[in-house]
């Protein structure tokens, strides 16, 4: 059986080229294609990218641990975890409710193939990938049947039990090689990367800042001027100052007013207190603008980072949403090798805490997600959790991990990201096509003029009258088109608005926002105040809109991203403020928030 893991864009009506029509016909043919549901005797290895060994091993960077790091003991009682694979061992030990008396007997979901979003491929490679496109049944059982099951063996007895703080076994291995090899592409500098389960990124950075952050000790972080603010106010909620980092349409500067360069540089420890020790940063797809931190930027600040010892937290869901890289659908390795690497690749010294998520590449809900970095930090966040979250929950350990590994393998969970990243892409682009039409508005002066004869007269009649015309074209938002992630970040001329006075931008922009959501519209914008992270009244979030292009049909994306263009229009027409109510809809208030879901 063919081994060539490859979504194959490139190749317009190929067939594949090493099973016979017979094995393509009965779906037995694993070549062209872009299905990877496992097969027994699949590797994977032609997507394996060469990793060079030895390494040589992270610096020690444990003085960056806060007190309450320093103090976490090992649990006793999870030390006996490592005896319970023992052949023909009984565990007196541990205080475990019996499984057999779990409410559960199996677990059960219908899944999607992983190449569910396949319609832009050609038909005939569709057609003859009718097989695949059906939904998969996979249970995980309440025992491992004695005949040996699936590689995972995943079941629902240990599951469902008090289980490693670092995650399901088999899920962990999954995805630190799935991370080490393909998404890092087997760059990761040091020896021994360690990765630990979290329940989704907020969940890892809370840790991550618990171990390396104390507001005592007078810690600050260093954030993007605009930025999601998980991380920023967790941190901030400890007691850790922040310190914003002017940015470019790439994302954080180097150097330049306001870059990180110039902060540090001009850093006094007497005036200012000690130096940042922590960066939080979102570098692929950024939460709000949208931008990708090219290489070259990376190793500037990664090196900057070096110099004065600081931590970088990467906090990446988006990581796999990068756009204008492809102009048709990359097979596995392309699309891998193209999109721009993080941090972790450059990180010789272990200073790089990575954060990876499943809540945008499956769903939310699911809360789970991954670290990779330092085995000392991840060490010390494992200790955290076992007195914190213990561990994800093992349900949906349990079904992520049949999916990933019994049922996609590492080339179809690759295969999946492809075709989603595409999905959004076309979303991004429709949702800049529709912005782009109402961007601006012409402004046509007239003016009325006589011509005179030689002496002075009035020429009446034909010709004797014409009209001057004086054209301008406002701009009245601008935006850059995303090069990844989930949003546009709309800069909105308020400026010109002439109920603008100079000082009123945020009861302007407080205006327009009401008017987008208000009964003509009903279009749910997010002010851009919400992404600066010092609320100090000083910044200029209020000139921006993020508008996202991820979560709703695809007929009211259109329809909501005219609707905003509209609006806007209409708003700048406004020569008073319209009247300040709040935006009801019926049905709306307290209740009806329980069904709205929550906004990141
Ligand atoms: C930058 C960023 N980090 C973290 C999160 C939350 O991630 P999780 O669901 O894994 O907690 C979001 C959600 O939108 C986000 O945009």
């Amino acid at each position: 059986m063919s081994s060539v893991n490859n979504l194959n864009g490139s190749g317009a009506g190929a067939v594949c080229t090493r099973c016979s029509p017979a094995d393509v016909e009965q779906g037995r043919c694993n070549a062209t294609h872009f299905v990877h549901e496992k097969m027994d005797d699949e590797p994977v290895a032609e997507l394996e990218p060469e990793i060079v060994t030895p390494r040589p091993p992270p610096v020690d960077l444990s003085h960056h641990l806060s007190s309450l790091a320093r103090s976490l003991r090992k649990s006793n009682l999870k030390g006996l975890y490592k005896y319970r694979s023992v052949p023909g061992i009984v565990n007196l030990a541990g205080g475990l409710p019996s499984p057999n008396y779990f409410p559960f007997d199996s677990l059960s979901a219908s899944v999607a193939p992983c190449d569910r979003f396949a319609e832009s491929m050609n038909s005939s490679l569709l057609s003859m990938l009718k097989s695949s496109k059906r939904c998969r049944n996979i249970t995980v059982p309440k025992f491992v049947s004695p005949q040996g099951g699936r590689s995972s063996d995943v079941c629902l007895a240990s599951a469902l039990q008090y289980s490693a703080v670092e995650g399901l076994p088999k899920l962990r291995t999954f995805v630190k090689e799935f991370a080490t090899k393909y998404q890092h592409q087997g760059k990761i500098p040091y020896d021994s990367p360690e990765v630990i389960m979290t329940c989704g990124n907020t969940d890892g950075l809370a840790k991550a800042l618990k171990i390396l952050g104390e507001g005592a000790r007078g810690d600050k972080m260093l954030v993007e001027k605009y930025v999601y603010g998980g991380g920023p106010e967790t941190a901030a909620a400890m007691g850790i100052g922040i310190v914003p980092v002017e940015m470019d349409k790439e994302g954080m500067m180097a150097d330049g007013d306001g870059g990180l360069q110039e902060i540090l540089e001009s850093w006094d420890t007497v005036r200012d207190g000690p130096r940042p020790h922590l960066m939080y940063t979102i570098t692929l797809g950024q939460n709000p603008t949208s931008s990708v931190l090219g290489l070259e930027r990376r190793k500037e600040i990664y090196a900057l980072c070096q110099k004065y010892d600081i931590i970088i937290l990467e906090d990446d869901p988006y990581w796999f949403l990068q756009y204008g890289l492809f102009p048709e659908l990359p097979d596995n390795r392309t699309f891998l090798a193209r999109l721009t690497p993080s941090y972790i690749t450059l990180d010789t010294d272990g200073r790089v805490l990575r954060f990876d998520t499943f809540s945008k590449t499956m769903a939310p809900g699911c809360r789970l997600g991954w670290i990779i970095g330092h085995p000392r930090f991840t060490e010390r966040i494992a200790r955290l959790t076992d007195t914190t979250t213990q561990f994800p929950s093992g349900a949906i350990q349990a079904l992520v991990t049949k999916l990933l590994v019994d049922t996609w393998s590492i080339s179809g969970w690759i295969t999946w990201l492809s075709l989603l990243r595409e999905k959004y892409e076309q979303r991004a682009n429709l949702m800049c096509a529709a912005l782009e039409t109402s961007r601006t508005v012409t402004i046509i002066h007239l003016k009325n003029i006589r011509v005179r004869d030689d002496d002075g007269n009035v020429i009446d009649g034909p010709g004797g009258k014409y009209s001057l015309v004086h054209k301008a074209v406002k701009e009245l938002y601008e935006f850059e088109r995303p090069m990844g992630g989930m949003f546009i970040w709309v800069r909105v001329y308020f400026e010109i608005h002439r109920l603008f006075d100079g000082t009123n931008g945020q009861r302007i922009m407080d205006a327009l926002f009401k008017y987008l959501a208000g009964p003509n519209l009903r279009c749910l914008v997010c002010p851009g105040g919400y992404f600066v992270p010092l609320d100090d009244g000083e910044g200029d979030g209020w000139k921006y809109l993020r508008l996202c292009f991820a979560a709703v049909e695809v007929e009211d994306l259109k329809r909501a991203s005219e609707n905003f263009g509209r609006g806007v229009k209409e708003f700048f027409e406004l020569t008073e403020f319209p009247p300040d109510e709040d935006v009801e809809a019926d049905g709306a208030g307290e209740d009806a928030e329980l069904d709205v879901p929550h906004f990141c």
